[in-house]
């Protein structure tokens, strides 16, 4: 049995066909190209009667192998016989292309099936569990009490707004719209930062934390070749994506300390210093994700004493400013202490969190420079490396959040909202390890519950315990027993100790 048999275009048969049948169709598919050139039909012609003879070859050799036929402009023919993964015949007349698949060959037969993605595959099983006591704490997004999402009160007076002033939907800029990129810059530097009016801050406008950090890694990869980027072990699950993908080597440093479930700063300080000068060190600004652990401001001095001695570069991952603490300042206050030792460094910042536009893709790249003159050139830079990415970025979530910033009224009643957000997870934080203490009767200290900052807590279960969580309690989280504190009411704290207690104690 031969395996040609349609063209991809009209006449698709699934039906395994006669070898004189596939000649016909390939003779149609490309005759019809040719007709009008009645010296290059003849060349076709004798093609096609070289291709018939290796079809009949192909054929009656082996019945799995395909025949493919390349043949190139100017009339120059080559055909040769292909294995199992090349299903398509492949003609070109003239510049116009047909092909022609074996039906039961996929050309995709080497792309191998995707391992879901850690976190949110996560929500995928939740979808599927039917229980009713599920619990999904394993996506980073704010729920409220009812464990329903949430659409800040700013946004929707800002996207208000929008809509009365009728605003177009025009392609922005390369580098992003000039008010948000703007606003962006002054939230986290702080408005009056001498940076700002010495114009030593590149910002461009990003696909929200990701794309800008990934526009980040493409700058590394472009102008830093061979440079190591250093993330803390652990870190966010996309981190190692990012960089993996952008093709920028990367090796950890030491963070988490599991056994006081809190930050390991000597090994931190030791593996920085170790690292060959001139890396990248990748800090979370505030909220270490998923770890909830930061560092104090004095041992934040101390991370930038070293990386200044090492001539490393600093780069930030800011995705929880305001959402941590509850004050945009606060939690902005790692980033502006690098920058005022007159660092260059690298922010990345996302809105996704703390004006809750998650879906929007809104965030931004910040290079900070040491003179005017670098960051226009760094800027020039990361706008050429987006265009072939995405060209430009989307405008809705820019002109929020340029809409809420720049709106003395939206922004004080922002604020308010971040405050809330960050007091209903500090709630929710308190009342969990006030569980956990009254119900765990083996003396064990869950006070780290209450150390850590965001709206993340680590557990410190491990995978095994992790997987009783989910498997024996419905309550869905990442494996390395990060919980997400916005998922979870204070309803359900009760329920959720117990099921802490009991994977921590009865699953080794
Ligand atoms: C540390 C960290 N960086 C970046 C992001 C980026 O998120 P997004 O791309 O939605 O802005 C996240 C989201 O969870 C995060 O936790």
């Amino acid at each position: 049995m031969s395996i040609l048999s349609s063209t991809l275009s009209s006449n698709y048969s699934p039906q395994p066909r006669s070898t004189q049948e596939h000649h016909r169709d390939l003779y149609i598919s490309v005759d019809s190209n040719a007709a009008s050139h009645s010296r290059a039909h003849r060349r076709q012609f004798l093609l096609f009667q070289m291709a018939s003879t290796m079809l009949s070859l192909a054929s009656a050799s082996a019945s799995a192998s395909s025949l493919s036929m390349h043949d190139t402009l100017k009339g120059k023919v080559k055909i040769g016989s292909n294995s199992l993964s090349t299903g398509f015949v492949k003609t070109k007349s003239f510049g116009r292309v047909s092909m022609s698949v074996a039906a039961n060959v996929s050309r995709f037969e080497g792309i191998t099936m995707a391992p879901p993605d850690p976190i949110l595959g996560v929500s995928e099983a939740f979808r599927a569990d039917t229980n009713d006591m599920k619990l999904n704490l394993g996506v980073g997004a704010y729920r409220t009490e009812e464990l329903q999402p949430y659409v800040l009160d700013v946004v929707k007076k800002a996207e208000n707004l929008m809509l009365q002033r009728g605003e177009n939907k025009e392609y922005l800029p390369i580098e992003g719209l000039a008010a948000f990129n703007k606003a962006t810059a002054e939230l986290l530097f702080g408005a009056d930062n001498p940076l700002l009016k010495e114009q030593r801050v590149a910002t461009v406008q990003g696909l929200s934390g990701t794309g800008s950090l990934r526009l980040a890694a493409a700058l590394i990869e472009r102008y830093f070749p061979g440079a190591k980027v250093l993330i803390s072990s652990p870190t966010w699950g996309n981190h190692k994506n990012i960089f993996n993908d952008a093709r920028v080597p990367w090796s950890e440093y030491r963070y988490y300390d599991p056994k006081t479930v809190g930050l390991d700063f000597e090994g931190m300080i030791a593996d920085i210093k170790d690292a060959p000068e001139g890396s990248f060190i990748l800090l979370h600004g505030c909220a270490h994700n998923p770890t909830g652990i930061d560092p104090t401001p004095d041992q934040w001095e101390k991370i930038a004493d070293v990386i200044q001695e090492k001539n490393h570069i600093p780069f930030f991952d800011v995705a929880y400013q305001g959402f941590a603490s509850g004050s945009l300042d606060t939690d902005a206050a790692s980033v502006r202490l690098f920058a005022a030792r007159g660092m260059e460094l690298f922010v990345a910042q996302s809105y996704s969190k703390n004006l809750g536009l998650y879906a929007e893709r809104i965030g931004a790249m910040n290079v900070v420079c040491s003179s005017a003159d670098a960051a226009v050139r760094v800027k020039s830079q990361l706008k050429r490396l987006a265009r072939p990415m995405y060209s430009n970025p989307p405008i809705h979530g820019a002109k929020i959040v340029a809409n809420v910033v720049g709106d003395p009224t939206l922004f004080k009643e922002w604020k308010a909202e971040m405050e809330m957000m960050a007091g209903r997870i500090k709630n929710v934080r308190q009342k969990l390890f006030d569980s956990l203490s009254a119900k765990d009767k083996s003396g064990k200290d869950w006070s780290f519950i209450l150390k850590q900052i965001g709206m993340f807590s680590f557990t410190g279960l491990n995978k095994a315990q992790s997987e009783n969580m989910t498997n024996k309690w419905h309550v869905y989280l990442t494996k390395d027993g990060r919980i997400s504190l916005a998922g979870l009411s204070l309803a359900k704290c009760e329920y959720l100790a117990d099921a802490i207690i009991d994977s921590f104690h009865n699953v080794s």
